[in-house]
């Protein structure tokens, strides 16, 4: 599934582009499925809500191999809708997966993210430059009731901003500080909500400043993230590098797999 020159411009312009009906309800199923069967493992692939048994992110699941394994989401991520608009949103042939992320914020429960560069963290995994682009997959439909992102359009372009490292939200990640923030938001469009139908995938830019917010629905939105970065972005060595389900050592380029999900 190639990209136009228009989406090109688009998400040159925006920072993301939303591909609606990429995959049809019968495959959102098939990795629903998947992520009900994950969730009950114990592994430390798995973030669980504070203080709670209930699964808030569950990483790589699009290897072969390891506790969170998946068929699905393996042939996921290697099929041609995924892999070529990857391709083309990057100009690069050549791309590896540096994580794969299924976040699935449940009813009531699903906490907030709060604003922050997802480079903020990889630039501090030893990736050189700011290139990966990470798609997202919807698996539910998400609303704003129930948490779902906000993009503010354009704001890749501001660059890597410095983040600080924050629990303000509960669970400690780096986030764009409040002053910065509100500097860029005073010359930004205002944040869009970023909603639509299970099946639909939208692609965005490792600096597009994005957030969401807690569910107080009670639906379930779950979400996977598939990030692909290219081969010659690979991370060098740093001093205590965190492990390989969110730091992928596996940097060897994607092959573009069968567009069946359910029998590859
Ligand atoms: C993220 O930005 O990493 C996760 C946000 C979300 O799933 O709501
Ligand atoms: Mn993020």
């Amino acid at each position: 599934m190639r990209i136009t020159n228009l989406q090109l411009e688009a998400y040159k312009r925006d920072g993301f582009l939303t591909l609606e009906g990429l995959f049809s309800l019968l495959e959102v199923e098939a990795m629903r499925a998947e992520l009900e069967r994950i969730q009950k493992i114990e592994t430390d692939h798995l973030v669980r809500e504070n203080g709670s048994n209930i699964a808030k992110t569950i990483y790589r699941v699009h290897e072969a191999d390891g506790p969170t394994a998946s068929p699905v989401f393996h042939a996921l991520s290697r099929t041609s809708r995924m892999l070529e608009p990857a391709q083309d949103l990057l100009s690069e042939e050549l791309i590896y997966i540096h994580h794969t992320k299924c976040n699935l914020k449940t009813a009531i429960d699903g906490s907030v993210w709060a604003w922050h560069q997802d480079y903020g963290t990889w630039k501090r995994d030893g990736m050189p430059e700011a290139r990966p682009i990470t798609a997202l997959v919807m698996l539910d439909e998400p609303t704003e009731i129930n948490g779902c992102l906000y993009f503010i359009p354009g704001s890749h372009k501001v660059g890597s901003l410095e983040p600080e490292f924050n629990d303000a939200t509960g669970y400690k990640f780096f986030v764009t500080p409040k002053d910065k923030l509100l500097e860029i938001m005073a010359r930004s469009p205002e944040p869009v909500a970023i909603k639509g139908k299970p099946g639909t995938v939208v692609f965005f830019d490792c600096n597009l400043l994005h957030s969401s917010g807690h569910n107080l629905s009670q639906h379930d939105r779950w979400a996977i993230y598939v990030v692909y970065n290219p081969v010659t972005n690979q991370c060098h060595d740093v001093p205590n590098p965190r492990p390989d389900y969110v730091r992928s050592i596996n940097t060897k380029s994607i092959v573009k797999g069968s567009d069946n999900i359910f029998f590859t």
